[in-house]
């Protein structure tokens, strides 16, 4: 059976009608080479709207954020993550594969923050013995939970002021900004890089922003060039993301709104949920009824991520309907013993 309600991730997303037509009318020109105007124009609306010098354009999150660790991090330096977040956990290790960077772990705490004592016991002191500790990667959103500009301002500045860069993952930056009602620089402050995907809630089919300064981002394009992720007539793509967003940063508060009615939902059948912050739901199952739990949702068209911590995510491409009824069949399967 085709799948119709698709709750795995946001990237599931299918481009719009009017970003496709946005795509089908691009201009376009080599990149690798500098020439595709739409690149260049997607480039400087990031930059100027978050207050960068300079924006580059990736294929992905992996590669803007390797690209990104690898222009602030050489052989033998380290830098400092949560041992939740993408970078360390999700993309297969290529700051250490890759970069030949050290990744120094650090517990997130339970709203997703890294605590400044951890942090200030992870940095390694200047001897013989330790890699040179240099630079902060953090995630905004995180696993959902927004992390609070207050301790964003904290944070980098403490950061700064033991030596350290600072990168942010902002994949899911945009829905940090829509949940707080932020400006865009307000949400980048106190970071010498963010990545920044146009690929998740916004819809767009490909396409990852890497904000900097001017030397950063010129040292980042080599980076991405040895990574294979320079692209020629790109600009279809990057018409993607500038229709993304113009046209769908303001939809993610539906989003958002949606999660809240889902987790309502699956409370009133009885489930432990977590409080959505934004787009997702995680939902404490029982671990013996995971495995039916999957194979029924499955039959019935609807695809999730069923564990013991199921995360369900809401996006663009879902209605209240569709939300409606993956409640009444999660009901249906926990009334049958
Ligand atoms: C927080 C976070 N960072 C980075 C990425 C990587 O993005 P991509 O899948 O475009 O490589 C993801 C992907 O889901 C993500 O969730």
């Amino acid at each position: 059976m085709t799948a119709t309600i698709d709750l795995r991730s946001d990237t599931v997303t299918r481009p719009s009608a009017g970003m496709r037509a946005a795509m089908a009318a691009a201009e376009v020109g080599d990149d690798v080479y500098g020439d595709d105007p739409t690149v260049n124009r997607l480039e400087a609306l990031a930059a100027e709207r978050f207050g960068f010098e300079r924006a580059l354009f990736f294929g992905s999150g992996t590669q803007s954020n390797l690209a990104a660790l690898m222009t602030h991090c050489g052989r033998g330096d380290e830098y400092l993550v949560g041992s939740e977040a993408h970078t360390y956990k999700y993309e297969q290790g290529g700051a250490a594969v890759l970069g030949s960077i050290q990744p120094q772990p650090i517990d997130n705490e339970p709203d997703g923050t890294i605590a400044l004592e951890r942090i200030a016991r992870a940095i390694k002191p200047d001897d013989v013995h330790f890699v040179r500790s240099k630079l902060l990667a953090l995630e905004n959103t995180i696993g959902g939970r927004v992390l609070p500009p207050q301790y964003l301002h904290s944070v980098t500045a403490f950061a700064h002021d033991r030596g350290l860069a600072t990168h942010l993952d902002g994949a899911r930056l945009f829905n940090a900004i829509v949940k707080l009602r932020l400006a865009e620089r307000e949400a980048v402050l106190g970071f010498d890089s963010v990545s920044l995907c146009l690929s998740k809630g916004l819809g767009a089919p490909a396409g990852t922003l890497l904000l900097g300064s001017r030397d950063f981002i010129a040292q980042a394009r080599r980076w991405r060039k040895a990574l294979g992720g320079g692209m020629r007539q790109t600009g279809i793509l990057a018409a993607a993301g500038i229709f993304a967003i113009e046209h769908h940063v303001a939809g993610l508060a539906e989003d958002h709104a949606n999660a809240e009615y889902l987790a309502a939902g699956l409370r009133e059948i009885g489930l432990a949920v977590e409080e959505p912050q934004t787009n997702m739901v995680f939902v404490a199952l029982p671990a013996e009824r995971v495995a039916g739990l999957a194979a029924h949702l499955d039959s019935a068209g609807v695809l999730a991520s069923i564990g013991v911590r199921t995360r369900l995510v809401t996006h663009r491409d879902l209605t209240r309907e569709d939300l409606a009824r993956t409640v009444r069949l999660i009901g249906g399967y926990f009334e049958r013993r």
